[in-house]
């Protein structure tokens, strides 16, 4: 009889097949598995993995490929199933009933809430035109530019003007702000102060003192009961801010965060919570500079790139309603290298002075160095300069400096760039009083950009004259400034500078 022997050779066979799915278990070929992998659970981790087979002829369905069928007999019909999806897990959600959405069109009668100004117009334009009901802002920066003392300014003033608010700080004890705002000369400003780092805590003060407005300075600082890590971790920042836009829009308070910019990667920046808010504003500012820029960079409820300018003084911020003016009052007479660019940030022009210096290199490498504006457009600009119009930079330090410590992001300062490098290569000025914008392409071509008739009233109105522009600026008036157009880079170096 041979049963006793194919027992014992499914036997080894077996043991054989065990073995081997033990070693694809050691070389960690079901590393994925959900599956507690041991010894004693192989068969678990061998079901989940395994494969079928199936008969095409009889339906059989096995678990090892064969060359004949054991039901039907038949002889090369047994091939591997290909699996379809298995569907939605068990514990999906899909598995659950949920309660049904309210859904509903977008015809309203309600009229929508009214913002609330705070006075400080540098501020309510940056916010799109007022503080909105129920949004979270959050307000981001480098620590020591000055977000506390905005803060507080701005407080102060929406507390004045109607609306409860609370300033938590997280950062400082009440003492403190409380002399902060003594010398802001706002002891007065119906504002309450709490000193907090629990969320829970938090939370339960704002249900019972239902505020309007709240501040949080910093988010970083709050910790919720609820996450394990230290405070200021990724997930500590973004369960503390979750939890409090979350809670702040149910019952209609305006939330603000404060984030500190980090540089180290121990404590999470701004950027995390960048997603979870309606509107995100920087504090940028330059620590040897006392002027300030509150930049939006998100904002559902205006226009984004809006800036306020502000300037830091012994009596915290004042705002700069004419930041042109400011940006240009260090100007002195027209000197190689100083090109004016009328730029437009959000939806105001603003004129500031990009500064160049080019200079025989020392070294092998040549140093291209830039405060204000973008390295990699200012490769490009060199590139276009080098192969359109033949003027070479390599060989030569470059230096490009925005003066004022504005961030320019706006592709019209191309053409200010490239006069700006010219002038300081040749060592010739610009014509005096004279401004320039335009975008480059790589074609050397120069392109018209948006809001330009702005930017000659601005220019007029700080009394420039003369404006170098593309020829591709249609229907402009000339009743601002006289206009010098260009149709590309190499028209405007042969007339400028008389190269090409
Ligand atoms: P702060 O608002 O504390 O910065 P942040 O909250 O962003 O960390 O501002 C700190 C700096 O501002 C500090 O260097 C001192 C300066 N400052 C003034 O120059 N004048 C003032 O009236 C105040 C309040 C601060
Ligand atoms: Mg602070």
């Amino acid at each position: 009889m041979g049963a006793p022997q194919d027992l014992s050779k499914r036997f080894v066979e077996d043991c054989l097949e065990k073995w081997r799915i033990w070693r694809r278990v050691q070389d960690h070929s079901i590393l994925h598995s959900k599956l507690a992998i041991s010894p004693q659970n192989w068969h678990i981790t061998r079901m989940a993995k395994s494969k079928s087979y199936s008969c095409s002829d009889c339906g059989a369905v096995t678990n090892k490929w064969s060359g004949r069928c054991d039901s039907c007999g038949a002889w090369n019909t047994i091939s591997e199933d290909t699996a379809l999806s298995s569907g939605p897990s068990k514990t999906s959600l899909g598995a659950k009933k949920g309660s049904p959405v309210n859904l509903s069109n977008l015809d309203t009668d309600e009229a929508p809430n009214p913002r609330t100004q705070s006075g400080i117009d540098e501020l309510d334009r940056v916010l799109g035109g007022g503080l909105v009901p129920a949004s979270a802002i959050l307000v981001g920066g480098d620590p020591g530019i000055g977000k506390s003392t905005l803060l507080l300014q701005a407080a102060a003033q929406f507390a004045r003007n109607g609306l409860k608010t609370i300033y938590i700080s997280g950062e400082e004890a009440s003492a403190q702000v409380r002399m902060r705002a003594q010398r802001l000369g706002l002891k007065e400003a119906p504002i309450q102060l709490g000193a907090e780092t629990n969320l829970r805590n938090i939370l339960t003060t704002l249900d019972s003192e239902k505020p309007k407005l709240v501040i949080i300075d910093s988010i970083q600082t709050i910790w919720s009961d609820h996450v394990d890590s230290a405070p200021g971790s990724v997930s500590q920042v973004r369960a503390a801010a979750h939890e409090l836009t979350n809670f702040a829009k149910k019952r209609g308070i305006s939330v603000v965060l404060v984030g500190h910019v980090t540089k180290e990667g121990q404590i999470a920046g701004p950027r995390v919570v960048e997603h979870m808010v309606d509107t995100v504003l920087y504090f940028e500012g330059e620590r040897g500079h006392q002027f300030r820029i509150l930049r939006a960079v998100k904002n559902r409820f205006g226009a984004a790139d809006e800036i306020g300018v502000f300037e830091m003084t012994g009596k915290g911020l004042q705002e700069i309603s004419n930041p042109s003016a400011l940006f240009l009052s260090e100007r002195g007479t027209p000197s190689p290298g100083s090109v004016v660019f009328a730029g437009v940030e959000g939806t105001r022009p603003v004129l500031v002075e990009f500064q160049a210096l080019v200079a025989p290199t020392p070294h092998a490498q040549a140093r291209r160095s830039v405060v204000g504006w973008d390295n990699a457009r200012l490769a490009m600009v060199l590139a276009v300069l080098e192969a359109r119009c033949g003027i070479p930079f390599s060989g030569m330090d470059v230096y490009l400096n925005v003066a004022g410590g504005l961030k320019i992001n706006e592709p019209a300062a191309d053409l200010a760039v490239a006069a700006a490098l010219l002038s300081a290569r040749e060592d010739l000025s610009l014509p005096a009083e004279s401004v320039v914008f335009g975008e480059i392409s790589l074609s050397g071509a120069l392109r018209p950009v948006v809001q330009s008739e702005n930017r000659l009233k601005e220019a007029q109105k700080l009394g420039f004259s003369k404006a170098i522009i593309p020829a591709a600026e249609q229907r402009l008036s000339k009743e601002y400034l006289e206009l010098s157009q260009f149709t590309d880079l190499s028209s405007f170096v042969g007339d400028i500078f008389g190269a090409g």
